[in-house]
């Protein structure tokens, strides 16, 4: 089989690019080793910037994210005892975020692929990316106990951390960068009413906690808990006991949040990591196959978007005009976008977290940060534009 580009892995940015380039009439495979129903069930991020929102209208799958999507203009800080609200639209000229599951958005642009899109298949595992610097990229998988070998005019890996397509890049020329941070996250959803209108971000001397959401009636949690930590350790009411003992800060005495039955408890480990370039010859990363971030910051899927945007324009300058120029400067443009990124949920993740290693002098530390956004309305604007994302021109993020 040949089409003009491979896409590896059915999550956002592979969806998303596939949807981009059959709107502009060019022609591609979606490869995904699982099966449909995990891929739209695997619990990820929430929070969908400005342009993320943008995108998944202009392809044509914005109407439920429309209907069932909360927008939102703003976060609470609670720490050293006190709340504070970060707004986003007076700073960034009206910008806010969206509510919006990365689960409905898959299932969304997988429903859309499946009814006018090209070739998604499902099961099927890409063992390597082979010729990049060939006139054309092969991608070889198997699919129900079937070798195959798909031929590409361009490859683009969007198959996450644990892809294969990063190896199409010769380690000669490969660069990785990368962080890992001394906790991970017990991430829950509950059937319980968030009694908080907007996101919590709490710093405590037990450890950070957020409050999410994903509907009026559904809460998405999330407590800092020790590496290696085994969600079986975590009962309902030791959960909810210290989300309460940690978001409390800054409320009336009692606050305590709505209750209701977990319904799914996991532990994500936090790591920054950055993959130069991304681009070998005829093969692309995007998304998290090229970088992640710790999920302070919420900025994981909108990268992906971000990425696939770009390359979606590059592309399609390509097959309207012949120009390569989008799609060299791809790889460059995109770092700079991935690495802002990178330092704002390093921020993000680092001022809110307590570090079991950390000194007090590094707290105190921490709390005149927060106390800074609290106080300074240029602190406020710098966290607020970050989070709200810059738009995306041609390539670069303008504030
Ligand atoms: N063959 C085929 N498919 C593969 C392979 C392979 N060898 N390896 C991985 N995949 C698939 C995975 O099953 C997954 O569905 O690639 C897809 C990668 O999707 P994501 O991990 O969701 O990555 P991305 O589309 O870049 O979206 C990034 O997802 O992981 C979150 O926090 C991250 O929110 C961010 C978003
Ligand atoms: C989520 O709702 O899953 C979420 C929200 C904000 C974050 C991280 C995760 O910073």
């Amino acid at each position: 089989m040949h089409t003009t580009i491979g896409i590896i892995g059915a999550g956002p940015a592979g969806l998303l690019l596939a949807r981009l380039l059959h709107r502009a009439g060019i022609d591609s495979v979606v490869l995904e080793a699982r099966d449909r129903s995990y891929v739209e069930h695997r619990q990820r991020a929430g929070i969908l910037e400005q342009t993320t929102v943008d995108a998944l209208r202009a392809v044509g799958a914005g109407e439920r994210m429309d209907r069932e999507g909360l927008v939102h203009d703003g976060i609470e800080l609670r720490f050293g005892g006190r709340a504070h609200r970060i707004g986003f639209p007076g700073p960034t000229g009206g910008r806010s975020v969206m509510l919006y599951a990365q689960t409905e958005v898959v299932k969304d642009l997988i429903a859309l692929q499946l009814t006018e899109g090209g070739p998604l298949l499902f099961g099927a595992q890409v063992h390597s990316v082979a010729q990049a610097d060939g006139a054309r990229p092969t991608v070889r998988y198997t699919r129900e106990s079937r070798e195959s070998t798909l031929t590409c005019d361009y490859v683009v890996g969007c198959d996450g951390f644990h892809g294969v397509t990063r190896n199409a890049i010769p380690a000669a020329v490969l660069r990785t960068y990368e962080r890992t941070y001394p906790y991970s996250w017990l991430g829950v959803l509950a059937e319980a009413p968030p009694v908080y209108e907007e996101l919590i971000y709490a710093h405590s001397e037990r450890g950070f906690a957020l409050a999410s959401m994903r509907s009026p009636s559904v809460s998405r949690l999330y407590l800092q808990v020790p590496n290696g930590t085994d969600p079986v350790d975590w009962s309902d009411a030791r959960i909810w006991d210290e989300l309460d003992a940690r978001l409390a800060i800054g409320r009336a005495p009692g606050w305590k949040l709505a209750r209701g039955p977990i319904t799914t408890k996991a532990v994500l480990p936090m790591r920054s990591h950055v993959t130069e370039p991304m681009r070998h010859e005829r093969v692309f990363l995007a998304g998290d196959a090229a970088h992640i971030v710790p999920p302070t910051g919420a900025k994981g899927l909108n990268l992906a978007v971000a990425d696939v945007l770009v390359l979606g324009e590059a592309f399609t300058e390509l097959h309207r005009t012949g120009s390569t120029a989008l799609l060299d400067a791809y790889s460059d443009t995109g770092l700079e976008r991935v690495w802002r990124a990178e330092h704002f949920s390093y921020f993000m993740t680092t001022t809110l977290h307590v570090d079991p290693d950390q000194s007090t002098f590094d707290t105190r530390l921490q709390l005149s940060q927060l106390a800074r956004l609290a106080a300074s309305p240029h602190a406020a604007a710098e966290l607020a534009h970050n989070y709200v994302g810059a738009p995306i021109g041609r390539g670069l993020p303008r504030d």
